[in-house]
């Protein structure tokens, strides 16, 4: 599924889905169905850059949509948004609404928007849930002010401050989930330490020598996750294999059977110290110069292509990601959202191109992309090590969906 921005010719199939929960009368307070005609102006009201009109869409088809529109006109109120989230019928319970009210979240304060609001009927149990779920709380009670079918119901008014403020009770929880963050980068901190005492440093100083663009210390911490973690191993950008091996070497030495994945298009690479032809040719020359071929399979493609999507879905089988290399390109949310339905909870995930000079264009959308999904709850960082690299875990969310 990918979310992008809505546009005209999106409009019909808006439409049909806003149409099908009219019948229902949980969703929304217009009676009758209505067409692509008359919500043109409405439509059109929408803006990339202030009040967003996004669709979710699986394969050609638009399976959802999310818009922003103004509160209230009065400019004091410029910072908070209405949103509405519609989900066809069908795609309902897959998360799609869950997704779009994420990336609604997280893009907010880019938007200059500060706090978000939702206008539920209370009797939509299933929408209120998920609002609470992405920290929703109910901030009005308008009580009987629908006439739905005779029935009067009652209009919830949810909303959250983007980012999040904190309540007493939220405030305590908050507290001890930073300290146990503190103490799991301070213990990532530590064990980084210790290997700078085993043997285990001068092999992967060697490895990144001759094959790796990443920093010792990043390799070090790949390797350690590859060791210690559940679930196999997706790298998505191996380059010429400096990663790989790290890793590789970090699965051999935890005695367990897990699988390591690595996507890597090809091409040719101008470096002073590690340039290449072939990236591919290097990459498998490499691999079998350090024992670990029979432990990796290589996806040779990009990362979102489908036919790789399918390729990697197709060798982890039931499996799932517990380690993620993701040292591609600059989209490092795109890459995230085409396999983030493997990674386990708590999946390991090292990301680089965090950081650095501008003259360096991946680093501001990677960056970007990184502290959104950090904002959104997705990823929860526990350091940043080398010359580039973000280290931290995914953050599941409750996978059900419910009508929205
Ligand atoms: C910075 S290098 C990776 C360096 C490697 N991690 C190391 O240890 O040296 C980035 C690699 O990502 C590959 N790449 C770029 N876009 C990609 C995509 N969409 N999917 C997979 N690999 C990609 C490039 O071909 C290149 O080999």
């Amino acid at each position: 599924m990918t979310i992008r921005d809505a546009i005209e010719a999106d409009l019909p199939a808006i439409v049909r889905i806003y149409n099908a929960t009219v019948p229902t009368r949980m969703v929304t307070a217009e009676l009758e169905p209505t067409t692509v005609e008359a919500r043109l102006s409405w439509f059109r009201e929408h803006s990339p850059e202030q009040y967003p009109f996004w669709v979710a869409e699986s394969g050609d088809r638009v399976i959802g949509w999310l818009d922003f529109k103004k509160f209230l006109p009065r400019c004091a109120y410029r910072g908070t948004a209405e949103i509405s989230v519609y989900v066809d019928e069908e795609f309902r319970r897959r998360g799609v609404g869950q997704r779009l009210l994420e990336h609604a979240i997280a893009r907010a304060p880019s938007l200059g928007i500060t706090a978000l609001i939702g206008l539920i009927f209370g009797h939509n149990e299933p929408s209120l849930k998920l609002f609470e779920r992405f920290g929703f709380e109910r901030w009005a009670f308008l009580p009987g002010v629908a006439q739905l079918d005779g029935m009067e119901r009652d209009l919830i008014v949810m909303g959250r401050h983007c980012p999040a403020r904190s309540t007493a009770g939220a405030k305590s929880l908050v507290q001890s989930q930073t300290n146990k963050r503190v103490s799991d980068s301070l213990s990532l901190m530590h064990t980084l330490m210790q290997y700078r005492h085993e043997s285990i440093h001068s092999q992967l100083l060697k490895i990144r020598d001759k094959y790796s663009m990443l920093h010792l210390d990043v390799l070090i911490l790949i390797y350690h996750f590859a060791k210690i973690g559940s679930g196999d191993i997706l790298e998505i950008g191996a380059f010429v294999g400096g990663a790989t091996i790290a890793a590789a070497f970090g699965v051999r030495d935890s005695g367990r059977n897990k699988k390591l994945i690595t996507i890597e298009p090809g091409g040719s690479v101008k470096h002073k110290r590690l340039g290449t032809r072939n990236i591919l040719r290097d990459l498998e020359r490499n691999l079998a110069r350090q024992r670990v071929t029979e432990m990796v399979t290589i996806i040779k493609g990009r990362s979102f292509d489908a036919a790789t999507i399918r390729a990697v879905h197709d060798t982890l089988g039931p499996d799932k990601i517990g380690l993620l290399i993701l040292d591609a390109d600059a989209a490092k949310r795109r890459d995230i959202e085409c396999y983030r339905d493997k990674f386990s909870d708590d999946c390991w995930m090292v990301i680089d191109d965090y950081y650095g000079t501008d003259s360096n264009e991946k680093i501001t959308p990677s960056r970007t992309d990184v502290d959104a999904l950090v904002a959104a709850g997705s990823l929860e960082p526990l350091g940043f090590y080398g010359w580039s690299t973000w280290v931290g875990r995914w953050r599941r969310r409750d996978a059900g969906d419910q009508l929205v």
